[in-house]
C-alpha cells in the first residue's frame, strides 16, 4: 500500500468504529463518515475508551494513542470522506439496497483505481459489484467483532476482481496485523455460513427444551474447545443482525437449512437484540 495512503470508512457504528481503529493505530489517515455529527462523536469516544483500556493493559502506548488519535477524522459529507480514498470500507447496516446505494455514489465519487470494499457478513459481493463501473475493484473485507482484538480478516473475491487488487488488500490486512483468508463469493462466505448454522440450531435447541442456554454453550466451549458458546456470540453479534443474515442465507443458499426459529424471531420483535440492548439470551448489564 502506498505510504499514508488515505482511507475512508462508511458507518461509525459497532464494526465501523473498529476498523477506523485499527486503520488509525497502522498509521494510516482515516476518514470516518456517518450520517449524523452525533454518531461519529459517540464512535470517537468509543475508540478513545478502547485505547485507553490498551493502555492499562500494556497494548498500546499513550504515544501510540496520540498517534491514532491525531489519524482520525469525521465527517457527515460523503464526498470529502471518499475524495482521493485509496481504499474505501463501508460498514452501514445488512442491507443489500443500501449498500448498493452507497457504492453507486461511491463509484461516482472515487478515483477509478479506489478499492470499494464492504464488511457485509453474508451479502454475495457480485451484487454490489454489478452497480458500480469497477466491478474488478470491489472486494468484501470482512472484520470481526471486536475489531481490535479478533485476528482475522476473510476476504471474498468474485470472479472478476482484479489479482492486483487482491494483492492490495492482502497488504493492507497484513499492515493493520490481521491474518486474511481469500474466500470465493458465495453467501454467507466461510465464517457466517459456519457460524450462523451453529447458532441457528443453538437456538433451536433452546427452543425445544434440549437444555439451558448456559449448558448449550458450555458444550460447545469446553466439549469442542469453542472460546465462546453459540448463543452468548449470538448475544455479541446481535440477534438482529444474525436474523437478517439467516433470512439472506435461507432465500440464497440451498440444500442447507438456514430458517431463522420463532425464538428468534419473537427475541428481536420484543428488543432483546443481546448485549447491546442489555438482553439477549443473557442478561448483560
Ligand atoms: P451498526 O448498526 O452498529 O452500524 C451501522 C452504522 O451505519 C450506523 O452508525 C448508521 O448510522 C450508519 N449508516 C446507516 N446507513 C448509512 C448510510 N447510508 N451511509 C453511512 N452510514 C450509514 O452495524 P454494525 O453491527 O457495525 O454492522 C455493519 C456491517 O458490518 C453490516 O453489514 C454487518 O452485517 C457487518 N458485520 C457486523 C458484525 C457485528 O458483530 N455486528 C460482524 C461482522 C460484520
Amino acid at each position: 500500500m502506498k505510504p499514508l495512503a488515505e482511507v475512508a470508512v462508511i458507518g461509525a457504528g459497532t464494526m465501523g468504529a473498529g476498523i477506523a481503529q485499527v486503520t488509525a493505530m497502522a498509521g494510516y489517515p482515516v476518514r470516518l463518515f456517518d450520517v449524523e455529527q452525533g454518531i461519529l462523536d459517540r464512535a470517537m469516544v468509543h475508540i478513545q475508551q478502547n485505547l485507553s483500556k490498551g493502555i492499562e493493559r500494556g497494548k498500546v502506548s499513550p504515544e501510540q494513542q496520540r498517534l491514532s488519535l491525531q489519524c482520525l477524522h469525521t465527517t457527515t459529507d460523503l464526498a470529502t470522506a471518499a475524495d482521493n480514498a485509496y481504499l474505501v470500507i463501508e460498514a452501514i447496516p445488512e442491507v443489500l439496497e443500501a449498500k448498493q446505494q452507497l457504492l453507486r455514489q461511491l463509484d461516482t465519487l472515487c478515483p477509478t483505481d479506489t478499492l470499494l470494499c464492504s464488511n457485509t457478513s453474508s451479502i454475495r459481493i457480485a451484487d454490489l459489484a454489478t452497480v458500480t463501473a469497477r466491478p474488478e475493484n470491489i472486494l468484501g473485507t470482512h472484520f470481526f467483532n471486536p475489531v481490535h482484538i479478533m485476528p482475522l480478516l476473510e476476504i471474498i473475491i468474485t470472479k472478476q476482481t482484479d489479482p492486483d487488487a487482491l494483492q492490495r488488500i492482502q497488504q493492507f490486512a497484513r499492515a493493520i496485523g490481521k491474518e486474511s483468508i481469500v474466500i470465493q463469493d458465495f453467501p454467507g462466505f466461510a465464517t457466517s455460513r459456519l457460524g450462523v448454522c451453529l447458532g441457528l440450531e443453538a437456538i433451536r435447541m433452546l427452543e425445544q427444551g434440549v437444555a439451558s442456554a448456559k449448558d448449550i454453550d458450555k458444550a460447545m466451549a469446553l466439549g469442542y474447545g469453542h472460546p465462546m458458546g453459540p448463543l452468548k456470540l449470538t448475544d455479541l453479534v446481535g440477534l438482529d443482525v444474525r436474523l437478517q443474515i439467516a433470512d439472506y442465507l435461507n432465500n440464497s443458499l440451498t440444500g442447507t437449512n438456514f430458517q431463522a426459529p420463532e425464538l428468534l424471531r419473537q427475541m428481536v420483535k420484543q428488543g432483546k437484540l443481546g448485549k447491546k440492548s442489555g438482553q439477549g439470551f443473557y442478561h448483560w448489564e
